[in-house]
């Protein structure tokens, strides 16, 4: 890749291996799954569950392609340190303190790698009883072994590589880069 001098500053100089999803790819897609989404709640509360750090500029995208009424929440769970490895341990920072009870959920996940962190996050969101449960995934890398409950919506399928940008980090850099690379 032959990184523009633009895309360099952003990065601190440093090259990616591969745009793997440019901007403009990204907007289509996210404008698809919006209305992919608006058509799969006709009626009924929407609540849409951001996970962080990984969902926010997904998210924010996404919500304004979505034309219906909805709500925003967030959960912060903690799978990764700054390595590339899942470590399978997942810790909720944060609860959120909306109503979940009689209401449709979307939960809004950056990437889907092993599974871990949505397997426990949706076993604790199921028990507070909403009217349904569903995933809706920027990433599917289509590795896990068993997943709780399968993303519904799936923004692209992720080639098996440590990818960064557009929410995604590497040690909590590259989130703010506007495409998703390859690190290596
Ligand atoms: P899982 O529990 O293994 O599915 O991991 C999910 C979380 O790990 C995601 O929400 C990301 O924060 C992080 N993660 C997994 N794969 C990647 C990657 O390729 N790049 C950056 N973060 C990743
Ligand atoms: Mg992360």
């Amino acid at each position: 890749m032959l990184a523009s001098t633009a895309q360099l500053r952003q990065t601190g100089g440093r090259e990616f291996a591969r745009i793997v999803f440019d901007e403009e790819t990204i907007a289509r897609r996210v404008r698809e799954l919006g209305r992919e989404i608006t058509a799969a709640y006709p009626d009924g509360d929407l609540l849409v569950l951001g996970l962080l750090k990984g969902s926010f500029i997904f998210l924010s995208d996404l919500v304004r392609r979505i034309e219906r009424p909805l709500q925003v929440d967030f959960l912060v769970a903690a799978s990764y340190g700054s390595d590339t490895v899942s470590s399978g341990h997942v810790k909720l920072v944060y609860d959120p303190e909306t109503e979940l009870a009689g209401k449709h959920i979307l939960l809004v996940e950056d990437i889907i790698d092993t599974g871990k962190t949505l397997n426990r996050l949706v076993t604790l969101l199921r028990e507070r009883r909403p009217k349904t449960l569903e995933i809706c995934a920027l990433l599917h890398k289509h590795i896990a072994e068993h997943l709780e409950l399968e993303a519904k919506f799936v923004g692209f399928d992720a080639p098996r590589l440590f990818l960064v940008g557009y929410g995604l980090d590497h040690a909590e850099n590259f989130r703010h880069l506007p495409y998703i690379a390859s690190l290596t």
